[in-house]
């Protein structure tokens, strides 16, 4: 039963004391998020496995680039456990090491010698890749002088990646790459969209030769089913609500709302608000289920609480924590997370310069 699993898990947990540290991120359910040390976005998971260099291991509540990210950040010796290791993203799934290499291919015929520097200090091209890509992708873009960006600091990271090349490669997320940049002012016209199953992206050479931002073809199928028409009905029916979404929207979705911001920024400002009010939120259904409960004195719900919960998030059962718990008492490492040496490295150094980007 929930209960007995529930014991299970504080047993264990109390058994291990200091040794072990549980990461829960936002979307993770209820009866996870109960035994988590730390519960946060992605970003402040990842500095979170930073800050506990003596624990043995890290079990992360979470999904597999995350676990990945802990592992890079972590000290060699300390095991990063994923509780259940089909707990994938199916956008970091869409864009696979393979076709980015193929598009950076393609790219260079195009824009010439990659490294090349103009008289205005800028090389034609910064790949960037948001948090939710595999190691393999964050290695690339370590190795190609590119840098990784979360949905709290994507503008931070485009001004980074400005002052050093001409142009963007942003991936996977189309929507977050197409959002930040049109906030900074970038023409939509310059943001031609990348297809790895066509030929040069489906572009056209003007097009790819005048991208500012080119985006790949990628979307997180939770975000992307809010709308504009679940906005409108929430202002016909609560006049006065404040529509926060969060950046993995669609365009038009983050247009109509009153803000977007990531996670952490949609936590901020309901502990901002003063006076009781109605938000309307469009993001993961566990996370604002939790905000509401925190807030009684607002009212909150999900723009659309059927059809967004996060389904591998959701992968993440407490009897898989249990499990991964008394393991590590019984002396057995299950379910561990390992970045290959020849990725991490180049990787890591994609995971810095993010650290290090200041707005
Ligand atoms: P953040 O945790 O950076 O807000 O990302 C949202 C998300 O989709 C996590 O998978
Ligand atoms: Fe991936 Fe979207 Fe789930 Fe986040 S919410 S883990 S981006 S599928």
């Amino acid at each position: 039963s929930e209960a007995e699993l529930a014991e299970r898990v504080r047993i264990a947990k109390a058994t291990l004391g200091d040794r072990v540290v549980v990461l829960g991120h936002f979307y993770q359910r209820e009866e996870v998020v109960v035994h988590a040390d730390y519960v946060g976005d992605s970003f402040q998971l990842a500095n979170a496995a930073l800050e506990h260099p003596d624990a043995e291991a890290i079990v992360f509540c979470g999904v597999h680039f995350m676990a990945e990210t802990a592992d890079l950040l972590s000290r060699p010796e300390q095991a990063v456990i994923l509780p259940n290791l089909a707990a994938g993203c199916s956008m970091a799934d869409m864009a696979d090491i393979d076709q980015v290499e193929d598009c950076w291919e393609q790219l260079a015929e195009v824009y010439g010698d990659m490294d090349a520097v103009d008289a205005n200090g800028l090389v034609p091209v910064i790949p960037v890749t948001y948090m939710n890509s595999s190691a393999a992708i964050k290695g690339f873009v370590g190795r190609h002088g590119g840098i990784v960006c979360t949905s709290s600091n994507a503008r931070t990271v485009l001004e980074w990646a400005f002052q050093r090349g001409r142009r963007v490669l942003f991936f996977p997320d189309q929507h977050l790459g197409r959002n930040t940049a049109k906030a900074m002012g970038v023409p939509l016209e310059q943001m031609p969209m990348w297809n790895p199953r066509k030929p040069l992206g489906g572009a056209s050479v003007d097009a790819i030769e005048d991208a500012r931002v080119i985006l790949w073809h990628g979307f997180c199928s939770v975000h992307r089913r809010f709308s504009v028409e679940q906005i409108e009905k929430a202002r016909a029916e609560h006049p006065g609500v404040r529509v926060i979404v969060h950046p993995e929207c669609p365009m038009d979705v983050v247009d109509a709302a009153d803000e977007a911001g990531s996670t952490d920024y949609i936590r901020k400002a309901i502990e901002a608000a003063s006076e009781p009010t109605v938000f309307a939120i469009g993001t993961e259904v566990n996370l604002v289920q939790r905000l509401a409960a925190e807030h009684p004195q607002h009212e909150i719900f999900c723009l659309d609480p059927v059809v967004c919960p996060c389904s591998t998030m959701y992968r993440i059962h407490p009897g898989y924590l249990a499990w991964v718990l008394e393991g590590l008492v019984d002396g057995e490492v299950r379910n561990r997370i390992t970045v290959p040496q020849d990725v991490a490295d180049p990787a890591r150094l994609a995971l810095e310069r993010m650290l290090a980007a200041k707005p």
